[in-house]
């Protein structure tokens, strides 16, 4: 994100440039600009469709200081808002999984668990997700509850903790993110998949959704298989695959 200082030479610039005229009409196209991507993000966010066809509570957004979670825990992490339906099945399409049967589908910063569902009813083995805020994972825990009573349970999880101590099961697993939190958790966070691909290589995909920090992928240990937007430019993602313990010719 830009500084006040970055964005006010910017500003001083402009108005050099254009004068004062132009500066305010470039200020207005850029004022409704914001308001129509801000209006499309309060659209999808507060989306009651899914909510209201599965008979959960998924939609809203949650700011950090609104969650009840051990104040060490809440460093680098992003609030509260749930991945469109839509852009999920994109993102698994995109990845190419071939039998989501055989896999556990992970999400770091799984919220009110609306992934987990997704994840199942597009036939994933096992979902689990790690959730930081108690309320979240509460909520996550009662939608999966009210699914299983309406002869809808799922084979998925809901764990309250920090992703950052969260222990891979040895299994193959498409791992999800949606932009859960800062560069510096994500860098700790990869180094534990790491760290568990080299005891034990096994097929492992990222699903990076609005992938602010895709730096963090870039030594050698992984593959970028796609990446790109879906929609408009603020719906960014990149997908990567583990080469660790993978042969040349694989
Ligand atoms: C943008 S939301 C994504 C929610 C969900 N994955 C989805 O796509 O519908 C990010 C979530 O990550 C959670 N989070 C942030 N830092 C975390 C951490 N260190 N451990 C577990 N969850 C975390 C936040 O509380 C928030 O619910």
């Amino acid at each position: 994100m830009m500084s006040a200082s970055s964005r006010m030479k910017r500003a001083r610039r402009a108005w050099q440039r254009h004068g004062a005229l132009g500066f305010c009409r470039l200020a207005l196209r850029n004022l409704t600009l914001l308001l129509s991507r801000q209006g499309a993000r309060h659209r999808y966010v507060n989306d009651p469709a899914f909510d209201r066809k599965y008979g959960v509570d998924t939609g809203g957004a949650v700011e950090i200081d609104e969650m009840t979670a051990p104040a060490w825990e809440k460093e680098g992490a992003v609030p509260y808002e749930p991945t469109p339906p839509e852009m999920f099945e994109f993102l698994l399409d995109r990845a190419e999984i071939a039998d989501p049967g055989d896999l556990l589908f992970v999400d770091l910063g799984s919220g009110k668990g609306r992934t987990l569902i997704l994840a199942c009813l597009a036939g994933f083995r096992r979902a689990e997700g790690v959730e930081l805020g108690e309320e979240l994972h509460a909520t996550a825990a009662d939608n999966l509850d009210r699914l299983a009573k309406v002869g809808r349970r799922l084979n998925a999880v809901s764990i309250r903790g920090d992703a950052r101590s969260y222990q891979f099961p040895r299994e193959p697993t498409v791992c999800f993110l949606n932009n859960p939190f800062s560069a510096d958790v994500l860098a700790g966070v990869v180094r534990n998949i790491e760290r568990s691909l080299r005891d034990r290589p096994r097929d492992f995909t990222v699903i990076y959704y609005h992938s602010n920090h895709e730096e963090v992928f870039g030594g050698s240990s992984w593959e970028r298989i796609d990446h790109g937007f879906w929609n408009d430019r603020s719906h960014h993602y990149a997908i990567y695959r583990s080469k660790i313990g993978r042969t040349a010719d694989e």
